[in-house]
Order: structure tokens, then sequence, then C-alpha cells
């Protein structure tokens, strides 16, 4: 992997600073001093990633990203900030870029910056290897269980691709592994002995004793023995290593009668290659997953941070929110989306300027529309990230109302998802009992009067119903 790292700032110390540290985590930076420098550099790549600060002269950091995703979408963007000015750096991230880094740097966050870098560089070559196109949606596309079309054509073993894609854990993994081999190789006993990685003993799944894995298996290698000597009823024995990232994982052993031969060899070491693939894929995908939630979550904590009157409203409402999802029995999916959905309800209050957002007393009529532009910015921040697209739509309805009277959009009654609905009644519960500076909270009967006397306007009557039974006063 190359690891030409290019610094664009126009301010020398920063670039000094930067280049610096980037230099003793093993890269190589290259600096430029504004936007055209760094166009010019970057004819010469292929970089590693670009980290730019936003307020230059000549060319401004967003147009930069802008030009440089226009010519190479696939090259990571980090924007350099300041706490203060948050709101552009999802600006920023909203033009493409991938993540940002706020004054003073430290040099832990930056090599935590490369390495997810490095991981998300990974993903897309995977990526690349399945379809020309780049799109991380297309990725998902394949982790969620689409076949591309190089394994369509070959038809024997679209069975197998069709059975590994589809799998999440590596319980699932081995026992797939074991079905289809069985399936691909008549008349054989299959059995599958993870390894214990410290010990390096394959552990013998059936209670049988555990023995030590020979060094031809664990440099990659298949071992095939004669095994007429033995006490077994099959006369041969081929033993498969399964590698992921790399590591011997377990091995396969498939007893028959006769040799294997090369084809069904073939078979099953792409099984076993494909199998290894997924394993690695989800892993890989998880650990984006995670790195987005964490960077969208300590966006949700900044938030509460800017306003001490709402600190711990996320948590409530989630929590309020989950507690429904129970009630209502949702799947394990639809929770997982409400749980993510009502922590960042109010994530596009980034958007709201301080002088809105925490006015102590009445919002005049202007002020109020720029606060009914949160949901919309919520979305919006959320909607250029494939795995939150779910959770985009259920955060911007989040103020519409039953009758039809919310906003952003009007939308009314069961049009309105049914988790943002769940979220709108958490969310309208915790701010009638929670203190403000200008009005005490509301006593759990005022508020379930409150909830009773707008149910059918602002609530979904059934939701309401279920909410003060269950919920509140369960
Ligand atoms: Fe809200």
């Amino acid at each position: 992997m190359n690891n030409k790292v290019l610094i664009v700032d126009d301010d020398p110390g920063i670039r000094e600073t930067i280049s610096q540290m980037i230099e003793g985590l093993g890269y190589a930076p290259e600096t430029a001093s504004d936007g055209f420098d760094a166009l010019s550099m970057l004819e010469s790549g292929p970089y590693f990633c670009v980290f730019t600060d936003i307020m230059m002269p000549k060319m401004t950091g967003l147009e930069l990203i802008k030009r440089i995703k226009a010519r190479e979408i696939s090259l990571p963007i980090i924007v350099i900030t300041g706490y203060a000015s948050l709101e552009i750096a999802i600006d920023a991230m909203k033009c493409g870029a991938s993540d940002f880094i706020a004054k003073p740097f430290k040099v832990s966050q930056i090599q935590l910056l490369l390495n997810k870098v490095k991981r998300e560089k990974l993903l897309i070559e995977e990526n690349r290897k399945y379809s020309d196109t780049i799109e991380l949606h297309r990725l998902i596309d394949n982790l969620a269980g689409q076949l591309d079309d190089k394994n369509r054509e070959i038809t024997s073993l679209q069975a197998i691709s069709e059975r590994i894609i589809s799998l999440r854990g590596i319980r699932d993994l081995v026992s797939a592994i074991i079905d289809v081999s069985k399936q691909l190789l008549e008349d054989v006993d299959v059995q599958f002995f993870p390894l214990n990685r410290k010990t390096l003993k394959l552990m013998n799944p059936s209670g049988g004793e555990d023995r030590l894995i020979s060094s031809e298996l664990l440099e990659g290698k298949i071992v095939r023995r004669d095994t007429a000597s033995e006490n077994s009823h099959r006369r041969f024995e081929t033993i498969f290593p399964l590698i992921i990232e790399g590591q011997v994982f377990g091995t396969l052993d498939v007893h028959s009668n006769t040799m294997l031969g090369e084809e069904k060899e073939h078979k099953i070491l792409y099984l076993l290659n494909r199998s290894a693939e997924r394993m690695e894929n989800v892993a890989l995908y998880e650990g984006l997953y995670e790195n987005m939630l964490s960077t969208l979550n300590s966006m949700a904590k900044i938030l509460d941070a800017r306003d001490p009157h709402t600190s711990q409203h996320s948590t409530r409402v989630t929590n309020f929110s989950l507690a429904m999802g129970n009630i209502l029995k949702l799947t394990e999916d639809e929770k997982d989306v409400l749980y993510i959905a009502a922590s960042l309800h109010d994530i596009g209050k980034v958007g709201i300027p301080d002088s809105i957002l925490l006015k102590n007393g009445r919002l005049t009529d202007d002020e109020f529309r720029v606060i009914k532009r949160h949901p919309d910015i919520g979305a919006d921040i959320l909607k250029p990230l494939p795995p939150m697209v779910r959770e985009t739509d259920i955060i911007r309805y989040h103020h519409e109302r039953y009758d039809g009277k919310g906003y952003p959009s009007g939308i009314g009654g069961q049009e309105i998802p049914l988790l943002s609905r769940i979220i709108t009644l958490a969310d309208s519960y915790d701010a009638m009992t929670s203190d403000r500076p200008y009005r005490d909270g509301l006593s759990v009967d005022k508020a379930i009067e409150e909830i009773l006397r707008c149910t059918g306007s602002q609530f979904d009557p059934e939701l309401a119903e279920i909410f003060i039974r269950n919920v509140i006063k369960p």
C-alpha cells in the first residue's frame, strides 16, 4: 500500500506539526499551502489520504474536497478543524470528507484516523473485485446477500456462494461449511476442528482428545493421508486448513473411501476461501460501522454538552423508545434501527446556531423556522452513510404530527413511520417532564394528562395508550 499523505494548510506551523506526527507513524508526508498546489501535487499520485484545512485563501477546503472527489472518489480526505467549527466539519463530511480532526492534535488520534483509512481502503479494494463502481452501497448489497456475476457463471459453485454470503457469525460458518462439503462430496464424513491459537491444538468438538496441528497445516497446505491401517471405516483422510485474515482458524477433515482428486479438492478450497472472505468482510464492515457510529455518537455528545438543560435527553429518549420497542415486540433488526435513530434524533441541531438553540425564553417566528430545520439537517447528515438508510427517514419525521400539522413534511397518520411515531412520544414526554430555565418540568400525572389531551392530534392514539399504560405507569 502506498504511504504518501498530503497535508494542505496555509499555516506553515500546522503543516509542520502534522507532518512530523505522520512521519513518526511511518507515512511519507508531503505538504501544500493551498488548494491549487494540492490539486497539482495529486496529479503525481497515488496518495494514501489527504488532510486539509477549511479556511484557506485562493480555494476553500470545501471546494478542494469537491474537486478531489470529482476526480478520485475513493481518496480519503480528513478535515483539520477547530472545535468551534463543528458545523463546517459536518459540511465537509457531506461533501465527501471521511472524518475530521480537531486542534490540538494528538498523535494517537492521527494514528486512529490513519488506521481507519487503511481499513476503509481494504474494504473498497474488496468491493472493487465485485464491481467497477466504488460506491460503498454496492458493498453493503454484497454483504446483504447479492451474488456477483462472476460467481453466477460458475453454476456448480453457486449454491456455495449463496449459502456463504448470507452467513453472519462464526458458528453459522462452521455448520455451513460442513453441510456444503457433504453436499459437494457424496459419501464422506466431514468434521471441523477449531484451532486454539495459544496451545496450537485442534479442539475436538465431539469431546475426544485435542491434538497438535501439523506444521504443514499451519503453513496453509492440504494434508492427505492413507488411513487404511488405522481403525477407521474410511480409507483416506484429507485435511484442509481454514485461513481467515492470514491465520489458521481451524481444519476441515474429510474422510472418504477414495482419494478426493484435484477437482473435489478445488471445490472444497473454493468453499473455504469464500467463507474466509465472507468472515473478513463481516469483520471489516462491522469495524467500519462501529467507527461511523462512534463518530455520530460523539457528535450527539457534543450536542448534549452545548445545552446543559438537555444533556442526557437523548439517552432517556432512547430508553423510552426501546421500552416501547420491546412492548410492541419489534424485531431485533427494527430495535437496532430504533436505538440508533432515537440516540441521534436531534443530531441536526448541530446545524442550529447557539443564539437560537440556547435562547432563554420565547423564540421569534423566524427563530422557530430555523429550529424546524433540524430534522432535515439530521437526515442529510446520515444520508451519505449507506448503513443509515433506514434511520435517515425515521429522524426526518420525528416532529411530524398524527393530524398532519407537524414539520418538516406535514405527513400524518400511518404515513409517518412507526419508529418515528414512537420517538415522538418518547421525545415529547421527556421534554414535558424535564426542567427548563424558564419553567419546571411537569409531574408525571400532568404529563399523562397532556399526552391524553394531544392524542389523535399530535400522537398516534394506539401508541399513546400503550406508552402511558406500559412505559410511564407499568
Ligand atoms: Fe427534535
